[in-house]
């Protein structure tokens, strides 16, 4: 008896684009991406039905001055970033060591939407009104494509930064439990070119961070530039100065009552990663399996990986495009 495919899960389909969007998507450079293709859009690199989001939300997205925005390039632990964003800002609501804390039974994507890759892929214009004050977002856009309101508002983003070779092992061994079994898996080597020569998600990688590390230098209030190993190598610290920017310091009384340690440990790589929300779940609007999104959470697991001559030829790579900025990996 013949069996039909199993249909694609979302996060693979291509179809079912707005004329404006397949129209644009006929203009632009395309090329075979780590699962389906990309198309650059604004010189970074974008699959089709995500395209569709970043149109809709720059045109639709008004950002209001006390709006938070969580930006990243993929696989820099935006995760992690998202748990720790809500579980700051609504720990008056929801204490962190509560039984029915939202972040037990939710993975953290589920909390805080993406604009492009959710609220604005799904609809040409959500209604967001019935978002709590502060909003939180996500964001996976390059600066200079963020909607014209977030530029123009005093709304704040975060961005979270990480060492390019620990991003590239992590989006290799994410895209490569994305793809189906029949599309087989990625060889290390053929996506180190791409991601070398700048065609992976979002990127290229140093335009995405240079973007956000220069806006932090220019405008700190509103800006504030973080990197995965200074959240790892000191999550305390880390924990107060985010609460500190976002206008959100904590009290002497949740000092004495270890509100920092609370938030740190349940948003923990070893808590989030055994909850069975994480273990079993999916994301309803991309069809991602939450378990993909908790690999190892080490610093430097790169070295696992990469050979001497990939290491040198990424290391002069950020040298040679971060030259002068400042920014160092
Ligand atoms: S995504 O798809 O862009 O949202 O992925 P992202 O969350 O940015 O990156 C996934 C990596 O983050 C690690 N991770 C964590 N690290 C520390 N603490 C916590 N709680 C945590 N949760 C997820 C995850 O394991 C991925 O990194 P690698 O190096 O692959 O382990």
């Amino acid at each position: 008896m013949e069996t039909s495919p199993l249909p694609k899960p979302k996060y693979l389909k291509e179809d079912g684009l707005s004329k404006e969007c397949e129209t644009l998507l006929s203009t632009l450079p395309t090329k075979s991406g780590w699962t389906i293709a990309l198309y650059n859009y604004q010189g970074h690199w974008h699959y089709a039905r995500q395209l569709q989001g970043v149109l809709s939300c720059q045109k639709h997205f008004q950002a209001l001055h006390n709006d938070i925005l969580l930006v990243t390039i993929p696989k820099s632990g935006t995760t992690w970033l998202k748990a720790i964003l809500f579980s700051l800002l609504n720990r008056t609501r929801f204490h962190p060591t509560q039984d029915d804390h939202p972040l037990l039974s939710n993975n953290p994507h589920m909390l805080v939407p993406f604009l492009e890759r959710w609220l604005y892929m799904e609809e040409e214009n959500p209604d967001l009104s019935s978002f709590a004050s502060p909003r939180l977002f996500a964001s996976h856009l390059p600066y200079a494509s963020l909607p014209k309101s977030v530029q123009d508002s005093k709304c704040k983003i975060v961005y979270l930064c990480r060492n390019p070779k620990d991003i590239f092992i992590s989006l290799w061994a994410f895209t490569n439990k994305l793809r189906l079994q029949e599309m087989g898996t990625n060889s290390i080597e053929e996506v180190f070119d791409k991601f070398c020569e700048g065609v992976t998600l979002y990127g290229p990688f140093w335009d995405h961070m240079l973007g956000y590390w220069r806006e932090s230098l220019k405008i700190r209030e509103k800006n504030y530039f973080l990197t995965y190993e200074e959240m790892k190598e000191q999550p305390d610290l880390h924990l107060r100065k985010l609460a500190d920017f976002l206008g959100c310091p904590f009290s002497p009384q949740e000092e004495k009552e270890n509100m920092v340690g609370a938030i740190l440990e349940i948003c923990s790589f070893k808590m989030m990663s055994n909850l069975k929300v994480n273990k079993e779940g999916k994301l309803s609007y991309s069809e991602v399996n939450n378990n993909t999104f908790f690999r190892n959470g080490e610093v430097g697991d790169w070295k696992n990986y990469l050979t001497t001559e990939m290491v040198e030829r990424l290391d002069k790579i950020c040298e040679e495009k971060c030259d002068g900025s400042g920014l160092k990996f």
